[in-house]
């Protein structure tokens, strides 16, 4: 089983705490044009059968002309062998869903569409300078549910103005929209991104840690009681309605990215492609290199095992990761695994390390302490 990755790098406007590669310039077609070389040239070698996912990520894919989207679909099938049941994924935001897009990515080949919606409260999306409004957003949910029996939307916690009221309004929105998956992410300030300048020259206010740590409570118990599953970390889901791409990469399959900024993983090395639109234009037309690749070490791989693993409802389990990487977690790690359980931060499930409640909050913590 392997996923494709297509990074499609275009944005209407800029959301002032993106860190994903993007630019707001206009020249698609350039852009595709190399993707499809790309993917006829498989540099890296990827053998290419047995595909189970594709997802078209960005950036946003939804504001490319549908024409450029089914050249892009084409050539995948075209090189390589896509299982039947492939579930086939294309990120959209709110003002982008027309009946007309919806009806073309269909026809193309789209079965989950997963929409950017960060949170139903217009003074929060103006202060995250969100391109669409809460109209747009809820209008574009009813158009999607009609269509899509597997769709997934994205909502932010802890952002500039966002209080315990409007995450409640954000959760009672859910409620009466009830789709099938949602992503809720903690908003990340990441350094280079405007709002990690706006906040240190106190341009915009960030809520506090205790204000983001109620947030993550109210999500958690509201969830639950709405019937969805927290079956990794930051998503949620009807039974049987999981993210088959997401769930393959914290499954350490493979995955083959193309587009600029992508990532690919073959179980041996990564591979990342060059994060600047006109250089990756300029690298494929001459046949230069437009990627760089490490081989991972033993050490790596265990770490990624057990920071992918962690996240999830299943948690890591000791024997697996034995078997896989000839290593005991348990017998490697026992003073911090018996410190994080007595703290009530990880549980033991039989032979699965888990996250409490109260580890999910501090997974990064909890990280640094079981990584070898
Ligand atoms: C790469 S974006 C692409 C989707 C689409 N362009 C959009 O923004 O609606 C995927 C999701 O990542 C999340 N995201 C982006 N930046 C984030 C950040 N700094 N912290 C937390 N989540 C973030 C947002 O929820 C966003 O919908
Ligand atoms: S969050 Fe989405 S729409 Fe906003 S800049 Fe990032 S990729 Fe683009």
């Amino acid at each position: 089983m392997s996923g494709i990755y297509i990074h499609i790098p275009f944005c209407k406007k800029a959301c002032i705490y993106c860190d994903f590669h993007f630019s707001t310039l206009k020249n698609h077609k350039e852009i595709i044009n190399s993707i499809l070389v790309e993917i006829d040239l498989n540099q890296k070698e990827f053998k290419k059968n047995n595909i189970s996912t594709i997802y078209f990520g960005g950036g946003t894919p939804s504001i490319i002309e549908n024409s450029l989207i089914k050249k892009v679909m084409q050539s995948i099938h075209k090189n390589h062998s896509i299982q039947e049941e492939c579930e086939i994924t294309i990120e959209a935001n709110p003002d982008d869903i027309t009946d007309q897009n919806i009806k073309s990515w269909k026809e193309i080949g789209f079965n989950r569409l997963s929409l950017g919606v960060q949170t139903f409260n217009d003074v929060c999306l103006k202060k995250l300078n969100r391109i669409h409004n809460r109209e747009d957003a809820i209008s574009a949910i009813k158009k999607i549910k009609k269509e899509f029996k597997n769709y997934s939307i994205d909502i932010m916690f802890g952002t500039p103005g966002s209080t315990i009221e409007t995450l409640k309004e954000d959760l009672i929105q859910i409620k009466k929209l009830n789709p099938p998956h949602i992503s809720i992410y903690s908003l990340d300030v990441e350094k280079k991104t405007p709002i990690h300048k706006m906040i240190k020259n106190n341009k915009i206010k960030m809520p506090s840690s205790s204000l983001v740590s109620e947030q993550f409570d109210l999500i958690s118990t509201e969830m639950e009681k709405m019937g969805y599953i927290n079956y990794e970390i930051s998503s949620f889901c009807k039974e049987g309605l999981q993210s088959r791409h997401n769930s393959n990469y914290w499954c350490n399959e493979k995955y083959i990215g193309y587009g600029p900024g992508a990532h690919s993983y073959d179980k041996k090395y990564r591979y990342w492609n060059i994060r600047d639109n006109e250089k990756y234009i300029n690298r494929i037309n001459n046949r230069q290199p437009f990627y760089e690749q490490e081989k991972l070490t033993d050490t790596q791989k265990i770490n990624e095992y057990i920071m992918t693993r962690i996240r999830t409802k299943e948690g890591i389990n000791i024997s697996d990761l034995e078997k896989r990487m000839g290593i005991n977690l348990m017998t490697l790690k026992k003073e911090e695994i018996q410190f994080l359980s007595e703290e009530l931060m990880v549980e033991n499930f039989g032979d699965n390390i888990v996250l409490t409640e109260k580890g999910k909050k501090i997974i990064d913590h909890i990280v640094e302490k079981i990584t070898v």
